[in-house]
Order: structure tokens, then C-alpha cells, then sequence
């Protein structure tokens, strides 16, 4: 059986309410079509406008196959491209983020201008057309300091996810923040482990001593539902809301995104240790007072977020192999917050450092028991994992006519005819 008629028939027989077949966590070929079918369809987070502050900054990303650069042109729009030459196809950006008034391939020295045209490319002869061979754009939309990117050739629709977002993130702006310090953490873990682990605050009791000092476990804190019924999180929709911030959960019809804003622990207003501010600045002029708990976004399967008084925090990943994943933290604080007085970088980065180091750990071991033949799908905790349940089914939901459709599937050619997919309907 080829890998995609496998997974279907997997998708087909697995029981609702357990982890994935071993397959889904391990699998090369399995890993291919989440690329195909998810990674390579998707809209997916790249980073913030404010790392892209002048005409010429860039930033470049991997994007499953796709090198990708994202940059600011010459009239200020944020715009995409495939980072692959149009003369003999070598990456032209290399770095992971800079400055440049044209984008110059380092190999014969084709010279882009910043919206894409190419504008030089040296002997080419006189009836050589520059304009065929422009760099190929990637979709790209901002939202409240936030690019999306799309490397397939017609993207979903991105307005819901404007509309959805722009309200719950458009008073911290971000837009205009500044990053104070980025991080990346290569896990030795499939994707799908990752968000796993993101999705649930079951195992912070014992594995995140730094984070549970402000951060609650409660699931209707972490989950998709259940806030409205917690008496301390309605409580502070309903004081948040009335200073006009956004603040309910709202969970996107596919589920693939949500917000909700959370009360911390006690007092806490910031992921410290003391709970109190890491940044003496408030992050943003629209919202000063400090008793906003954290703004949640996440995005599947790209990104996580949480959006405080005094700092934003968030999270990109990407996957880099079916048991290897990458994951970037950006620590964003108002721009004109000053480090060594306004803030240290070891206060205001130490619980997620440690947070982060600590979820490495869990997610590896994690991979390590499910690359065991031993290992069968385990139950998830019902209302503890119920944000894991929510990401799986989201997952199969969404994987599964993708296998079926292979007309739009791009990539892998692999028969699946005979293959009747039965998947089950998502609970949420
Ligand atoms: S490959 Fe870019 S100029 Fe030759
Ligand atoms: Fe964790």
C-alpha cells in the first residue's frame, strides 16, 4: 500500500480521543504529505512587520521545500517571493534576515528590484526579455503586525482570518513594536508533537516550575472551550471587554485558529518570576493598564501567541523532517523601550527560555517512545487534553479530502484509487 492510501485508511479506522497512529509521528512519506497537503497550502506565520522596518528588509524562511524571502519594497509594501533564482536557480538570500537595495544572486549577479522585477542580468543577449523573468511572488498579507505568507498557487481566502484577528490584535501594535531578542530551538520531534504539547497544560505541574508561577493549567485556559464557565476567566472577558479589548474566545468555524484573552495567576501580569512586568514600558500606548492577562492566538499549524501588558511573545514552527522541528520565539516590546533600563533581556526572557528547554525535553522523549513498534495510540485526559483533541481533529479534518482531492495536490503522485475515506466528524 502506497503512503497515501495508508494514511487514509489510517485516518479511517483511528480511534477519536487517542493520539495518531505511530505512522503519522515517524513516517518520511507520511511527513511528505503533510507538506503537500498542509505546509504547502496553508497560511502560514513568517514574522512581523516591525522586523521589516525600512525599504529593503528582509527576512528569509523555510517553508517545507520552498526557500522564502519576505521583504519590504521600495514603496513600503511587504511583499513574498520564491527565494530561488530565475537564471539557474541558487538561493539568492542566504541570511535569515537583512538589508539590501536590490536582491543581488550571489552567483552570476541577476539583481532584482524589491518588488521582484528583474532588472539586471549581465550577457544575456539584446533580445534577452527581463520581463519573464521576475522572481516568483509568494502570497502575502499583514495583519496587525503579523505576515502571513502562502507558497501554493491560489491561497485559502484570507479575510476571515483578518477579520477574526484585527480586533483581538490590533490594540497591542505590534505593527509598531520592535523584537527584542529572538530565539530558535531545533526539537527532535514531528510537527504534529509539538502543537501536541503546546495544546495542553496538563504536564506544566510538574515539567514548567517557572511558567505555572503566572501561567494557569486550567484547560478552559488552554482549550477551545469551557471559559465562559470558569467564573474567573468570565470575569475578566467581561472587565477586559468593558476597557475595550476584545476578549471572549472566539474559535475560527474550521477551527483552525483562535483567540481568547486569560487572566494570569494572582497578580501576575507578566511571564516573570515575580509575576510582575519583565519591561517597565507598557508594550503598547493603546493599552496601559496592566491587568490584561495574556491575549492567545494560535494559528494551525505555524504559530502561537501570547500577547501581555508589557510584552508579546510568539512562536513560529517549522518543520524540517518527519522527526524534526524548528521553533523560533520572538520577544516583542514596545519600540521605544530601552534594554538595561526599561528591561533585561535574562528577566524578561528567563521563563520561556526555561519553558522552552524544558518542552524540548518532553517532545523528544516524546518522539523517542513513539518511534517504539511497542507504541499504540493512548487515551487523551478529556478535559485536561481536550486542546489536543481539538488540533488532531483538526488535522484529520483537514488532511484527509486533501489525500482524496489529488487533482489540487501538487508534488507526490501516489494511486489512492480504491480508497474510500470513512473519516470521522471533528468534536470540538
Ligand atoms: S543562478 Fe542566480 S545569477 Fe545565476
Ligand atoms: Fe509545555
Amino acid at each position: 500500500m502506497d503512503a497515501r492510501s495508508e494514511m487514509l485508511a489510517l485516518l479511517g479506522s483511528r480511534k477519536q480521543g487517542r493520539s495518531l497512529p505511530r505512522a503519522f509521528y515517524t513516517d518520511p512519506d507520511f511527513y511528505r504529505l503533510d507538506l503537500e497537503c498542509i505546509f504547502h497550502r496553508e497560511w502560514l506565520f513568517a514574522g512581523h512587520d516591525c522586523e521589516l522596518a525600512k525599504s529593503g528588509s528582509y527576512l528569509t524562511l523555510q517553508v517545507g521545500d520552498y526557500p522564502v524571502i519576505v521583504v519590504r519594497d521600495g514603496k513600503g509594501t511587504i511583499r513574498a517571493f520564491h527565494n530561488t533564482c530565475r537564471h539557474r536557480g541558487s538561493r539568492i538570500c542566504a541570511a535569515e534576515k537583512g538589508k539590501a537595495v536590490r536582491l543581488v544572486c550571489p552567483y552570476h549577479q541577476w539583481t532584482y528590484e524589491l518588488d521582484g522585477r528583474l532588472l539586471f542580468a549581465r550577457d544575456m543577449g539584446a533580445d534577452f526579455d527581463t520581463s519573464a523573468f521576475g522572481l516568483k511572488p509568494v502570497h502575502c498579507e499583514s495583519v496587525a503586525g503579523y505576515i502571513f505568507i502562502c507558497v501554493a498557487q491560489a491561497a485559502p481566502d484570507f479575510a476571515p482570518v483578518r477579520a477574526h484577528l484585527t480586533p483581538y490584535l490590533a490594540p497591542h501594535r505590534l505593527a509598531e513594536a520592535k523584537v527584542a531578542v529572538e530565539k530558535t530551538v531545533v526539537q527532535k520531534g514531528n510537527w504534529k508533537l509539538v502543537w501536541e504539547n503546546n495544546r495542553e497544560c496538563y504536564h506544566c505541574r510538574i515539567n514548567h516550575p517557572e511558567l505555572i508561577r503566572s501561567y494557569p493549567e486550567a484547560p478552559s485556559v488552554t482549550g477551545t472551550t469551557g471559559g465562559e464557565e470558569n467564573p474567573e476567566v468570565a470575569e475578566h472577558w467581561h472587565r477586559c471587554e468593558a476597557a475595550g479589548l476584545p476578549s471572549t474566545l472566539r474559535l475560527s468555524p474550521d477551527g483552525q485558529y483562535r483567540t481568547a484573552r486569560m487572566p494570569l495567576l494572582r497578580d501576575a501580569v507578566s511571564y516573570t518570576m515575580t509575576g510582575k512586568a519583565a519591561v517597565r514600558r507598557p508594550l503598547s500606548d493603546s493599552v496601559l493598564t496592566p491587568q490584561i492577562g495574556t491575549m492567545l492566538l494560535f494559528h494551525y499549524p505555524s504559530t502561537w501567541n501570547h500577547m501581555l501588558g508589557d510584552h508579546a511573545l510568539s512562536f513560529r514552527v517549522q518543520p524540517m523532517g518527519p522527526r524534526e522541528t524548528r521553533l523560533t520565539t520572538k520577544w516583542l516590546v514596545h519600540k521605544d523601550a530601552t534594554e538595561g533600563i526599561d528591561y533585561s533581556l535574562e528577566e524578561l526572557t528567563k521563563v520561556w527560555d526555561a519553558t522552552n528547554e524544558q518542552d524540548r525535553r518532553i517532545i523528544e522523549e516524546n518522539q523517542l517512545g513513539v518511534n517504539s513498534p511497542a507504541y499504540e495510540p493512548g487515551p487523551y485526559a478529556p478535559e485536561h487534553e481536550q486542546g489536543v483533541t481539538q488540533f488532531v481533529e483538526w488535522y484529520c479534518r483537514l488532511i484527509g479530502p486533501r489525500l482524496v482531492d489529488r487533482s489540487r495536490t501538487a508534488g507526490t503522485e501516489r494511486d489512492a484509487r480504491g480508497v474510500h475515506l470513512s473519516l470521522k466528524t471533528g468534536s470540538r
